[in-house]
């Protein structure tokens, strides 16, 4: 299949790229190359002769256009998005632009290739999403987004990915485009931008700075392994049934505060401190405004209709992690001058 990846130079983006081309896919990967974006996470795909690259904005719709025409893929990955909660507190425009107003393009120039094929019923566009577009659930473990739970996005991160979503189903109901779309929770793992909260902790760790935990650390995440995710993507869009939406998780709940010990007590092992334990540099800072309580997937319709089910636990694909971060500190290092990491950012309101 010939798949045209949006966002193939970012965290998650980069992991389909790499499992598509081993799995034998043509690649297109379609980036921008925005702050976020770093080609050494495609570089052990870039020498397949089934890999290319167009450097592309997916706010140019005139570039789109050419891109589709000149490669006229089978299947589109749509990844590409501004993805940092807290930047899009400081500066939504870019959100809104990208995530809504860019989706919007790459359904447009979709549809005119997919009109212009003839309308085949092969053809997949789909719509990477956050289950974060469901907004914050209470603790109660018995309550989990299922793919019907109602949207109710609680940041300008989450709207502008509501949005889009919406606009995906539209053009699906309105024009027939074939699409997919899936709804996932926090992913984690290899080249994860050194700005979120797991690479965050490791580097801080390894540096003896603060171990930054927003508010008490109570907030609970759903952590799935990244390329966990990367293979459950693959999956539905070979599978997938047109229309549908699929969530998308890890089966690992915790909270940010356990989380960030179980990343202490691993390090504790990979890189003993002369005396104490990494947990010992925790420091709770100022909370994230409008942070949401609690993310949870029911992962069932996936398990059920497509037999996926997520093969690492989070203690098993975090030690993969830290290891990953321990071995490349040159990927990381050189990323940690870019603008605004290392800042704390969103806080200001
Ligand atoms: N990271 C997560 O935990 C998570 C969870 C659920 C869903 N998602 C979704 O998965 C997708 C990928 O997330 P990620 O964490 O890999 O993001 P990322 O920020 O690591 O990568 C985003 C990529 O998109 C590119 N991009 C940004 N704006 C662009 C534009 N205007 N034109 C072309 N390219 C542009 C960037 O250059 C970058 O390579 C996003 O749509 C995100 O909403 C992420």
């Amino acid at each position: 299949m010939k798949l045209l990846v949006t966002g193939g130079a970012g965290f998650i983006g980069s992991a389909v790229v790499r499992l598509a081309i081993a799995r034998g896919h043509e690649v297109v990967n379609v980036d921008a190359l925005t702050y976020a974006a770093c080609l050494d996470n495609v570089v052990e795909a870039a020498d397949s002769p089934l890999y290319s690259f167009e450097q592309v904005d997916i706010r140019d719709h005139a570039e789109l256009d050419r891109v589709f025409a000149r490669h006229k893929p089978d299947a589109v990955m749509h990844l590409a998005a501004e993805s940092h909660v807290d930047r899009s507190i400081d500066g939504p425009a870019e959100f809104i632009e990208t995530n809504i107003i860019g989706t919007f393009n790459m359904l447009e120039a979709a549809r005119k290739l997919w009109v212009e094929s003839g309308t085949p019923d092969a053809f997949r566009f789909h719509h990477i999403s956050t289950d974060e577009v469901f907004g914050s659930l209470p603790a109660d473990p018995g309550v989990q987004f299922t793919e019907d739970t109602p949207y109710d996005p609680r940041s300008p991160y989450s709207a502008s990915k509501a949005s889009s979503d919406h606009l995906v189903r539209a053009w699906h109901e309105t024009y027939g485009l074939p699409v997919l779309l899936t709804n996932c929770s926090n992913n984690y793992g290899p080249y994860h931008f050194p700005e979120k909260l797991i690479p965050v902790i490791i580097i801080n760790a390894l540096a003896g700075k603060p171990l930054p935990v927003y508010g008490d650390g109570s907030n609970i995440r759903d952590w799935l392994f990244v390329e966990d995710h990367a293979d459950a993507l693959l999956l539905v869009i070979e599978k997938g049934e047109v229309g549908r939406s699929y969530n998308i998780g890890g089966e690992n709940e915790c909270t940010n505060l356990e989380l960030v010990h179980t990343i202490c007590a691993i390090i504790d092992r990979r890189r003993p401190k002369p005396r104490g334990s990494y947990a010992d540099q925790i420091t709770h800072v100022i909370d994230r405004p409008g942070h949401d309580a609690r993310y949870a997937i029911d992962p069932n319709r996936i398990r059920k209709e497509l037999g996926w089910r997520p093969s690492v636990t989070v203690e098993a694909g975090l030690v993969r992690t830290v290891d990953w971060y321990l071995e490349n500190e040159a990927w990381w290092r050189k990323l940690l001058e870019r603008h605004g990491v290392g800042e704390r950012l969103g806080v200001r309101v």
